[in-house]
Parts: C-alpha cells; sequence; structure tokens
C-alpha cells in the first residue's frame, strides 16, 4: 500500500534547482545529504548536475523507472508534469506546490482538473500544498524539512506542513524517533484513511500521531482506525471543532450537536486516543512509544515532596488510574530503609531529604510488587537530592521492568540534565505530573479497548413500508416536520412504545377522548408548525376531570392562536399520562463527516442549558448504546438515589437500538427528538412520550 512512497528505488526531484534558496534545491538537497540509496534524478530545464547528480530537462528524457517524483514547480505547471508522470509511468507523485484548494475557487477548480487527470493516468498523489515525506528506513527525506528525525518507532501524519517542522524540532530536541512523517496537504487523491492504514501494516512503525483538521470520508475513515487501532495505537489531535452547522438547527438534538462532537463520538468508538493538545500529544507519543501498556489500573507514586504528589494523586482521581493502597508486605519492606518520617501510603513519600540510593531502593520493591501496574516517579530538586544520579538509577532499575514507568522531575535548571538521560533511554519525561498521569491514563484506556470483546449488534423488526409511506406523503405536501401523530406512528413502526392518545378537534371530543383513554390525560396543540409546544403553552399536564379537559383545550387553542397567529391547528391531542418515570432525551443529528450520530441525555426543559447528553455515530452496538448512557453526569440519577428505584436502562438502551435502525434506514431524516422518553423503574420499560422528526424533502 502506497508501496512507492516509501520504499522507492528511484526518486526524481522535478523542479530541482542549483539555486540554494529554492525549495526545488532543499529537496533534492535532503534527499541527498540523508543517504538516500536509491537512484535520484534532479529535473530541471536548464541545469547539467545539481548537487554531485547528473540532471535532466524532462522524465522523459530519464534512462530508467522511476518509482517516486517529488514536484516543486509553479502551480501553473504542475498539470505538465503530471502527464509527463503519466506518460514515463511514475505511479507515485508528491505535490509540494502551493496555490490550490487553498487560495480558492480558481485554486480549487485547478486542483479538481488535477486529481481528475491523475486518477485517469493512474497516479497516486500526495498534496498538493505539502512539505513531503520522510520515511527514516529507507533514509528518505523527501521533503523541505530542516532536519531529519532519527529513526524510530512513531508514524505521524499532519494536515499541516507547520505542524510536521515543529514536531520534527520537537523530536530533534528530545531524541524522539519517528518511522514516517508525512505531510498530507490539501489531501486531492491520498488522505489521512489511506496514510494511517499503510502505517498500520508498516513493521517499523508502533505508534500511529496525526493531527487533523478534517476527515474526508467519516465512516471509511472509522472503519480503517478500528481496524488498526486493534493493533496499533493511533492518537489524533483534531483541530478547528467548532461547527457553525450546529447554530442552524431547530431540534434540541440539532442544537446541542457539533461536529466536535462527532468527532469525538468517530474518535471514541474507533478506539482513536485524542489529544487535546499539542503537548498531550507529544506526551502520549512518548508513553506509547516507549512504554509496556499497564496491565491494570493500579499507579504507584514515587515523590520526595507532598505537594507534587497531592497534585499527581487529584489528576488520578480524575482518571480511571487507581491509586492503590500500600499492601502491608511491601510497606515491610518499605520501612527496612526509609525514615519513620516517610509515607508508605500511596503516594509514597520519601520526603524532602531522599537521595537517589532512596529512590533506586523504593522503585525496587515497587517494581516486584505485582499489584501494582504501572511507576511515577516524582521529584523535586532539594539539596539533598542529585536528579542525574536518581536518574541514572530509574533508567538502570527500568531496563528489565515490565511495568510502564514515567517521570516528572520539577523544576528546570536542575532537573534538566536528568532529564536528558531520561531522553537518552526511553523513559517519558514530563514537565508536571498532571501530564504523566493523562499519558498513563491513556495508556491504560488504550489497553481497555484492545481487550474489548467484538461489539453486538441487535436488529429489530420494523414496519419500514409504513414508514416510508408516511415520509412519502409528508414530501408531497412540501413539508419538512412531521406532526406529532405522524411521527408517533413511526416510531410506533419501530416498536417504540407510546402512550395513547387522540386528536380532538372540539372540546367534546377532547371530553370523549379523554374518558375513552381514562384519566388522568394530558393534553398538547396538534400543529405542524409549533415546534417548542410547551413554549407556547400548547401543553397541559395532569387533567383530571371533564372540566379540566375543556378549560385546557380552550387554553391551548387561544394560546397558539395569540401567539403563533400564523400556525395550523389541526386540533388538540390528548393522550395517556404516564404517572412514573425519568424523562430521558433520544435524538437523531446528521453529521456532514460521519452521518447519522446519536444522542442521549437526562430530559425535560433544562436539556440546552445542562448540555448534560452524550453522541455515538449509528449504527450503535449493544455496548456502544450501553456506554454512552453510562457516559452522562446524571447517570447516578437513572440508577436511583436515595432509596429511589433505579430507571430501566434497559429500556433506555432498547430505545437507542431502535433510533439508531430507523437512522441508518432512513438517510432522510435529518433530526429527530424523542423527548421525553419515560423511563419507568426497573423492569418495566420506557414509553417516548413526544417525538419530533424533520426530514428532507
Ligand atoms: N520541469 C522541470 N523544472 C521546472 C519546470 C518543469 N516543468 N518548471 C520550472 N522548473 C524549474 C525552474 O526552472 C526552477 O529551477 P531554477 O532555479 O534552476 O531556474 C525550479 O523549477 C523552480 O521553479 P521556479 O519558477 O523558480 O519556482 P519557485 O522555486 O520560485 O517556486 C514552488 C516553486 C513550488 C516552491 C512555489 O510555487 C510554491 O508553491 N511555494 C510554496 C510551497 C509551500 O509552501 N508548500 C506547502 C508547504 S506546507
Amino acid at each position: 500500500m502506497l508501496q512507492h512512497f516509501f520504499n522507492p528505488s528511484s526518486v526524481a526531484v522535478i523542479g530541482a534547482s542549483q539555486n540554494p534558496a529554492k525549495i526545488g534545491y532543499d529537496i533534492l538537497n535532503n534527499i541527498v545529504q540523508y543517504g538516500y540509496g536509491g537512484a535520484i534524478y534532479p529535473i530541471n530545464p536548464r541545469a547539467p548536475e545539481i548537487l554531485g547528480h547528473k540532471a535532466y530537462p524532462d522524465l522523459a528524457s530519464v534512462p530508467s523507472e522511476i518509482d517516486l517524483a517529488v514536484v516543486a514547480v509553479p502551480a501553473a505547471a504542475v498539470m505538465g508534469v503530471l502527464e509527463q508522470c503519466g506518460k514515463k509511468g511514475v505511479d507515485s507523485l508528491i505535490v509540494i506546490t502551493a496555490g490550490f484548494k487553498e487560495t480558492g475557487p480558481q485554486g480549487a477548480r485547478l486542483e479538481e482538473e488535477l486529481v481528475t487527470r491523475a486518477r485517469e493516468l493512474g497516479v497516486r498523489v500526495v498534496g498538493p500544498n505539502c512539505l513531503g515525506i520522510i520515511d527514516t528506513a529507507g533514509d528518505l527525506n523527501a521533503s523541505f524539512a530542516a532536519g531529519m528525525p532519527l529513526a524510530g518507532r512513531i508514524g505521524f501524519f499532519s494536515q499541516s506542513g507547520a505542524l510536521c517542522v515543529a514536531i520534527l524540532d520537537w523530536a530533534l530536541g528530545e531524541n524522539v524517533g519517528f518511522s514516517r512523517f508525512v505531510s498530507l496537504g490539501n489531501k486531492m487523491d491520498i488522505s489521512e484513511t489511506e496514510v494511517m492504514l499503510s502505517m498500520g501494516q508498516d513493521e517499523n512503525t508502533r505508534v500511529i500521531l496525526g493531527y487533523l483538521e478534517s476527515i474526508e470520508d467519516g465512516p471509511r475513515f472509522m472503519k480503517a482506525a478500528r481496524q488498526v487501532s486493534k493493533t496499533k495505537p493511533i492518537i489524533i489531535i483534531k483541530a478547528g471543532t467548532t461547527s457553525a452547522g450546529a447554530k442552524a438547527a431547530s431540534s434540541h438534538t440539532g442544537a446541542l450537536a457539533g461536529s466536535e462532537h462527532a468527532y469525538q463520538a468517530a474518535f471514541k468508538q474507533s478506539g482513536i486516543i485524542q489529544a487535546e493538545s499539542t503537548q498531550a500529544l507529544f506526551g502520549y507519543a512518548m508513553a506509547f512509544a516507549s512504554q509496556p501498556l499497564p496491565k491494570g489500573r493500579n499507579l504507584a507514586i514515587i515523590t520526595n515532596s507532598g505537594g507534587p504528589g497531592i497534585l499527581a494523586a487529584d489528576a488520578c482521581d480524575r482518571s480511571s488510574l487507581h491509586l492503590i493502597p500500600t499492601r502491608k508486605e511491601t510497606a515491610d519492606r518499605l520501612r527496612e530503609f526509609l525514615p519513620s518520617t516517610a509515607s508508605l501510603y500511596n503516594p509514597i513519600d520519601i520526603i524532602g531529604d531522599a537521595s537517589h540510593e532512596r529512590y533506586e531502593k523504593t522503585l525496587e520493591v515497587i517494581l516486584k510488587d505485582e499489584l501494582i501496574h504501572a511507576v511515577l516517579i516524582l521529584l523535586t530538586p532539594t539539596a539533598a537530592v542529585d536528579p542525574e544520579a536518581v536518574a541514572q538509577g530509574i533508567v538502570g532499575l527500568a531496563k528489565d521492568a515490565e511495568k510502564p514507568i514515567m517521570t516528572a522531575f520539577m523544576g528546570e535548571k536542575r532537573v534538566r540534565g536528568a532529564r536528558k538521560i531520561f531522553q537518552d533511554h526511553a523513559i517519558p519525561a514530563y514537565d508536571y505530573p498532571e501530564d504523566a498521569v493523562a499519558a498513563m491514563d491513556a495508556m491504560l484506556s488504550y489497553r481497555r479497548w484492545l481487550e474489548e470483546p467484538e461489539r453486538q449488534h441487535q436488529r429489530f423488526e420494523a414496519d419500514t413500508g409504513k414508514a416510508r409511506k408516511l415520509f412519502a406523503s409528508v414530501v408531497k405536501q412540501h413539508r419538512h416536520d412531521l406532526i406529532e401523530s405522524e411521527a408517533r406512528e413511526i416510531l410506533k413502526a419501530y416498536g417504540f412504545r407510546l402512550p395513547e392518545s387522540r386528536i380532538a378537534r372540539t372540546t367534546k371530543g377532547a371530553v370523549r377522548a379523554a374518558s375513552e383513554i381514562g384519566y388522568p390525560v394530558v393534553m398538547k396543540i396538534a400543529s405542524p408548525d409549533v415546534l417548542h409546544k410547551s413554549d407556547m403553552g400548547g401543553v397541559r399536564v395532569g387533567l383530571e376531570t371533564d372540566v379540566m379537559v375543556e378549560e385546557a383545550f380552550f387554553d391551548i387553542t387561544s394560546n397558539i392562536q395569540l401567539r403563533q397567529p400564523e400556525a395550523r391547528i389541526l386540533g388538540v391531542m390528548v393522550q395517556e399520562m404516564i404517572p412514573q418515570g425519568k424523562e430521558v432525551i433520544l435524538g437523531i443529528t446528521r453529521d456532514i463527516q460521519f452521518g447519522p450520530m446519536i444522542m442521549f441525555g437526562l430530559g425535560g426543559i433544562y436539556v440546552e442549558v445542562l448540555k448534560d447528553v452524550a453522541f455515538r455515530i449509528a449504527p450503535l452496538s449493544v455496548e456502544e448504546a450501553d456506554a454512552m448512557i453510562r457516559d452522562i453526569r446524571s447517570f447516578p440519577l437513572l440508577r436511583g438515589v436515595r432509596g429511589e428505584a433505579p430507571a430501566d436502562i434497559e429500556g433506555i438502551r432498547d430505545a437507542l437500538l431502535r433510533l439508531s435502525q430507523m437512522a441508518i434506514d432512513f438517510p432522510e431524516i435529518l433530526e429527530a427528538d424523542i423527548n421525553p422518553l419515560l423511563v419507568c423503574p426497573e423492569g418495566q420499560g420506557a414509553v417516548a412520550v413526544d417525538a419530533r422528526l424533520t426530514i428532507q424533502e
């Protein structure tokens, strides 16, 4: 896969120049100076030789086959170069040149023409508008980056050339090695998905790192990531996560959904570790590239000062890591050499006068305790301690350790030497304890992802024919919004439990409906134009008598006539009142990149204020439905507090899965809310009380 980009036997640089001020010079110079072993062909219309290599006026003049071409000629000349590639049989091309889609409509057109022609010719293209590619295993630096990373286990792809440069500089400073570096540029042809898949197959790459601003094909990306992340960790930083699209939405789900939710959900569902900042990206990369995964959640902290230990403990508290209390046998062994003032509880505080021997002995004991799965060593540079000696001691013990070890030596001047020792020996060295804890936590969640069993998908019987007919009739009437009775029909077709209800057009009709259904009842306006019924005074609940029903009918219709005079009123819906339950909201929205997205949250009128909601991309597996229910902050309320009966979680899961199936079956559903879904006590199911659906014409 993308074989010639990473393993070429020959490389041509089109636009190679003798002028050191030109990018074409830099690229050729990088290829030559970093020891690429294959054939090198500079292409330049005038120069006979560049950097010691015979130059050719065009590709056709090169007497041998060419695997890879790198282009650094002005944008207007790139099409001509592509044609030359086609003729010469060059199937892999890196276009460094800028001046395409990123510049506006004219550039976009040029790019479109280029990609169409490239596909006709069977030429695969990285870029345009990119920095190039580096493959350390092949000693190939086909980029104009200043420097060559050390060979290592991290593969990196980036949509930003500038970030490539920054990462490269960081890697050189920190002694971090890379296997591959790919600047994706405008992703005209080759996207993040293909690069990720190729890194997944590359035996030199152990960790995949990515910087993305957008994803070309969400479902394809998720599928690939799910596959690759089962063998290698993928860590991604996603920039530009706000969504303008969400602002125009009319449903609660639409208003709450943003593209950042879609990305977060997609990453979570495909095993991608999302880094929240560039610092975290580096921090996680260091950890994953050098340390084994923790076998469990038990972390031990060794520190020579209380404060940093507490900071680390606080960070653990916010993570899935567990500060395991030191067990007796281990404490007894520590007591043999630690002063009586030391704290043997976890964090293990070996106190301010700790020397490097004390650190070493403590770590030795901790590493032998098989209940402890990971170790974090903190140090503040007191006068008593020689940080470099401590670092040497840790390096010695870490060699044979089978658990991850991380360090956070705080300070700068006095710990610089120690950090350098850690860098030289592939032990993650963080500036702050919180960063170390976050990296360890990321490793733990990745381990859990690896251990997750195969996901289960469940399909329900549904009357799709009936739903299809109903949608067609709504479209025929040039409507987008279904009225409640139509929405109820759709939900019924998908097996949702609904409260009994009738539409009444007169007070008399309402009273008749109420007595047929049985008191108490709820009444709601039936109108295709009133979207948020309760805000408009269109809902009354707890109606116990005929008189109350008559009054409610009058109130509801006059409220709507007054507040929304143009609204068409079809009548008033009289509905069975579900007496008990917790209100939750379920919804569908559509994300441009990932398609149908399902929302879950605690319902009621505060849903948009509290924003306590979880999102996942459909189709949901049973496990994903369960996970999104547990994701919300108010989940404990559903389990029941202060002696309350727990709510029927299975009923919620069932409803989420049915909704997910509906979203997949009918791509024309743009948005939907089931609000509220009233969840009865455990074992009694859940009832879809109210629903809204918006479809595309
Ligand atoms: N075949 C072979 N060589 C060609 C050629 C062709 N069709 N057309 C031009 N050349 C040669 C030129 O003669 C020149 O060589 P010379 O210095 O010996 O005269 C060389 O290619 C470069 O052409 P030039 O016209 O001087 O362009 P340039 O070097 O000023 O700019 C780019 C070319 C690609 C660098 C520029 O257009 C560009 O896109 N810059 C931005 C790159 C960027 O930022 N990318 C994104 C990074 S993240």
